[in-house]
């Protein structure tokens, strides 16, 4: 059973009511369930076994209290930032379990990573991997490194969250891929130990990734022919996430059998880097219908969460269910599910079918991924508090945002 499920009509979380958690905490409000985090890590951690690593990609939902959860796991996690992994240090999780991606890592960003020992820095340009000897040799280090390839495989999903084409600014030219590793095998501060890519997100098809671990593999054994022998093979993001009944996504264990089968008797161990499939079904953002409104041809349902609290709808027409927290059975009526903000594109949902009154509480399903981490105080409005849900427990994962809070980085002048 999910452990999003309606008893007695009103929708709870795991075994608390979502229309009591709006009530005792307010909206807009994230809830994220443990119990489904938990069980989301484990279906990955528990195929691979001790073939791999499960690196969460800490950029999905970043919150300390999600971070505890899958560091109490024995998680890795997958950082695209210093922020991300002092969040990660803050929130218990180990260093030695962390890989450092993104393409524009700092000199200092370098040397904070290298400082607390993380397990890898997977390396997006040449650029960045001279750089890196250099910040690891005025530490009397060597950095761990895998090189991220940029496999040219179109991912076929939104082009926004498509990073593995050879336009996309992820990673290195696969053809360039093997001068790169003879540059940094020669490198007196570089440990070359794995190779690295990631094609995008929201992936629900196998293929991509197949195509794309092809490439990869095909790279490992002519490099292990000259003589580098990579540790580890990095095959990024997780698979997608059925967000609405027509999506189809494949299973995670054919996924991950498939990348096994694949590597074979090769004696690389495999990393993960799953985000969105770790944490976005054990989330919801519950937000209250302020107004309902009629006009000549729509009905729009005024709620107080909009697109600074979760812009996947405007930002990528991004479509996720839109759930009554207390089940009414009047007649329905398709609504547009809008935010506060002054623009057209604050939406949650289009011609939703619901029965819906004044001052009701809808929950966005499938919200704990990219949600909160994507929030701002766009029309100064405060970020919504973030609970974690685990039975009957409530922990306050973030308070909700004062006004205070907002301006409190900010002065006016002196004269
Ligand atoms: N590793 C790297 C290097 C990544 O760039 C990403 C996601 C992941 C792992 C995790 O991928 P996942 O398992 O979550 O598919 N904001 C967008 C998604 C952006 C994804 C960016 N990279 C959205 O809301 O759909």
């Amino acid at each position: 059973m999910s452990v999003f499920h309606y008893q007695n009509n009103i929708l709870h979380i795991e075994s608390m009511s979502t229309r009591v958690l709006a009530l005792d905490y307010g909206t807009p409000l994230y809830v994220y369930s443990r119990q489904a985090i938990e069980q989301a890590w484990h279906g990955y951690a528990d195929t691979l076994g001790d073939r791999g690593l499960v690196c969460y990609a800490v950029k999905a939902n970043s919150n300390l209290a999600v971070l505890n959860i899958l560091a109490r796991l024995g998680s890795g996690f997958d950082i695209v930032s210093i922020g991300e992994l002092e969040r990660v240090l803050a929130a218990g999780g180990q260093a030695d379990r962390v890989v450092f991606s993104g393409v524009a890592k700092q000199a200092d960003d370098l040397k904070r990573a290298l400082q607390v020992g993380i397990r890898c820095f997977n390396v997006e340009s040449l650029a960045e991997l001279r750089v890196l000897n250099t910040v690891a040799g005025s530490m009397d280090l060597q950095a761990p490194v895998s090189i991220r390839v940029n496999p040219d495989v179109d991912a076929k999903t939104h082009p926004y969250i498509s990073t593995g084409l050879k336009h996309n600014k992820f990673g290195i030219d696969i053809t360039e891929a093997e001068k790169v590793y003879h540059e940094a095998d020669r490198l007196p501060h570089i440990r070359v130990v794995g190779v690295d890519c990631h094609i995008g997100s929201q992936i629900t098809t196998l293929e991509p990734f197949m195509d794309a671990l092809d490439r990869l593999l095909q790279l490992v054994d002519r490099l292990a022919d000259q003589g580098i022998v990579l540790e580890h093979l990095d095959v990024g993001g997780g698979i997608g996430v059925q967000y609405q009944e027509s999506d189809t996504v494949p299973a995670l264990s054919d996924y991950v059998s498939q990348i096994l089968a694949k590597i074979g008797k090769r004696p690389q161990q495999l990393i993960l880097e799953p985000g969105r499939s770790i944490v976005a079904k054990a989330g919801a953002f519950l937000t209250k219908v302020v107004y309902l409104k009629e006009t000549a041809d729509h009905h729009f349902a005024i709620v107080d969460g909009g697109m600074n609290d979760l812009i996947r709808p405007a930002l990528y027409q991004a479509w996720q269910e839109i759930k009554p927290v207390k089940q009414r059975f009047g007649e329905s009526v398709r609504w547009d599910i809008v935010g506060p903000i002054c623009e057209t594109a604050d939406f949650l949902g289009h011609d939703r079918l619901l029965t819906l009154q004044q001052g009701d509480v809808v929950a966005v399903m499938d919200s704990g991924a990219y949600g909160f981490v994507m929030s701002s105080n766009y029309n100064a409005r405060n970020r919504a508090a973030e609970l974690v849900i685990d039975g009957d427990q409530v922990h306050v994962a973030r308070r909700r945002e004062t006004i205070k809070d907002q301006m409190a980085l900010e002065t006016i002048l002196k004269s």
